[in-house]
């Protein structure tokens, strides 16, 4: 029910590096800098993802893309999907992102009057799942989340419940609709892919059009059914992560009103009174706006455990442990990032202390390291990433397995952030500075539902 909890304790018990029976299996988990480094940088003839994942990713993804291949194919993929996320892309991204924002708040029912009281989360998804698709997937794409895509994708989303990670193979009721939604999904995009190859279209940024025109390095062009997994995979990797994020950002600043005020009044001093339409480069102007995704993230990264199958005996470094290859891996990234030897007062939600000058500021921001702990990269072939992750704070991950989506999740967030800042004040119901607990029943961890906030708007009519 609360697995950072469980491994602390255990932590406290039996130090950094311990074992559990997780759904019957021998699960070994490793805390701490050292054991993100050992787990997520493990070597590929040491730690396998696809072995753990696939049960559950391929049947909401589709065949041949991400853990449906081999590692290698999944590289030359993430390097496709990356390159598409160019600057001048993030660019067009943050316009389209605030209008969607704004254009949400005004058609949305439970937003209407002067003041009220909402439940955030189910609000956050909805912009999540806009904003992403149409500024990923093109415009086409997200109007058909007015009419079928919605519904479709809260079908494949079944899929990921956690006891499919037992019962993947069962007749599940839920399983069935999966399955018809996967295909559905799959040939809405297969069939926009034509369209477009007929129109023999040229010079589009978004990220279809530049798969549609990647080459493997065998040759092989891209064939389209793998475009339309990737982007199944892309809308889904990013939604859980994106949403749960926004809506601890929401139940924040409700529980802190002091920082939402400051937050607008960043947007007035850096941008000017009228606050004009937000631009990618005014999100470098508000360091505050930026510091709320990165504590956010420190204190509710939705992934709270990485798991990772030992294809042969590893010897961990500096103790007489070696894991054995019917053992699982588990990373929990979260467990270093509110521990107070690298964060003073860890349990504090405070984005003042990613300022330098902070009594609080972490250790790698004191010394100039953050997500980084040596400087030295390497290229796993989808570009430059920290070659080892012994930081205590990656709520991206590290190693050939990091995200490829952070850099979007920051745009998105950011915008989505200073957007709803311009239009709303929150507090809590109560008017406390409490903050509801954490769901961790799916594998993704979210806030306790219903998550209610006080609203009101910033200009009364
Ligand atoms: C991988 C976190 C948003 C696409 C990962 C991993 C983490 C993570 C921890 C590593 C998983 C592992 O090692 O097994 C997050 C968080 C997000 C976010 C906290 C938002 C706040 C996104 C978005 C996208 C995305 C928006 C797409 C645009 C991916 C992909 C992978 C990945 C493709 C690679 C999977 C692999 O190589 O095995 N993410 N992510 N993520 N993420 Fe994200």
């Amino acid at each position: 029910m609360d697995p950072p909890r469980f491994f602390k304790e255990n932590r406290e018990k039996y130090g950094d590096c311990f074992t559990f029976i997780l759904l019957g299996k021998k699960t070994t988990v490793y805390v701490g800098p050292k054991g993100n480094d050992f787990i997520l940088n493990g070597k590929i003839r040491d730690v396998c993802a696809e072995d753990i994942y696939t049960v559950l990713t391929t049947p909401v993804f589709g065949k041949d893309v991400v853990y449906d291949c081999p590692n290698a194919k999944l590289m030359e993929q993430k390097k496709f999907m990356k390159i598409a996320l160019t600057t001048e892309a993030f660019r067009s991204y943050v316009p389209i992102i605030s209008d969607e924002v704004t254009s949400y708040f005004k058609r949305t029912p439970d937003f209407k009057a002067q003041s009220g009281v909402v439940n955030i989360c189910p609000k956050m998804a909805q912009i999540t799942i806009f904003t992403a698709s149409h500024a990923l997937q093109g415009k086409e794409v997200r109007d058909k989340f007015d009419e079928t895509l919605a519904d479709l994708y809260h079908d494949l989303d079944m899929g990921f419940s956690p006891i499919n990670f037992m019962l993947h193979w069962a007749p599940l009721p839920w399983n069935n609709r999966r399955d018809h939604a996967q295909r559905t999904v799959a040939k809405i995009y297969m069939d926009t892919i034509k369209d477009r190859r007929e129109r023999g279209e040229t010079g589009a940024q978004d990220m279809m059009y530049h798969l549609m025109n990647s080459t493997y390095k065998n040759g092989v062009q891209v064939p389209d059914h793998e475009i339309a997994h990737m982007m199944i995979a892309l809308l889904m990797a990013g939604q859980h992560s994106s949403s749960s994020t926004s809506a601890w950002i929401m139940l924040r600043l409700a529980s802190r009103p002091d920082i939402m005020e400051e937050l607008y009044q960043e947007q007035v001093k850096a941008l000017g009174a009228d606050l004009p339409p937000l631009t990618y480069e005014d999100l470098s102007k508000l360091p505050l706006n930026q510091a709320i995704v990165k504590e956010t993230l420190r204190l509710h990264a939705p992934i709270h455990s990485i798991m990772r199958a030992v294809k042969q005996p590893m010897p961990v470094p500096g103790t007489k442990y070696v894991i054995p290859t019917n053992h699982v891996l588990l990373a929990a990234p979260g467990v270093s990032a509110s521990d107070s030897q690298y964060f003073p007062q860890p349990d504090l939600w405070e984005p003042h202390r990613w300022e330098k000058e902070s009594p609080l500021a972490p250790s790698i921001v004191r010394n100039g390291q953050e997500e980084e702990d040596d400087g030295e990269k390497i290229d796993y072939g989808y570009g430059l990433v920290s070659k080892g992750a012994a930081s205590p704070y990656l709520p991206f991950g590290a190693g050939r397995h990091r995200c490829i989506g952070e850099q979007f999740a920051n745009v998105q967030l950011q915008t989505i952030v200073a957007m709803t800042v311009r239009l709303f004040k929150f507090r809590n119901v109560d008017g406390s500075n409490n903050v509801i607990g954490t769901d961790y029943a799916s594998l993704f961890s979210r806030p306790l539902e219903p998550a209610n906030i006080y609203w009101e708007r910033r200009d009364k009519e």
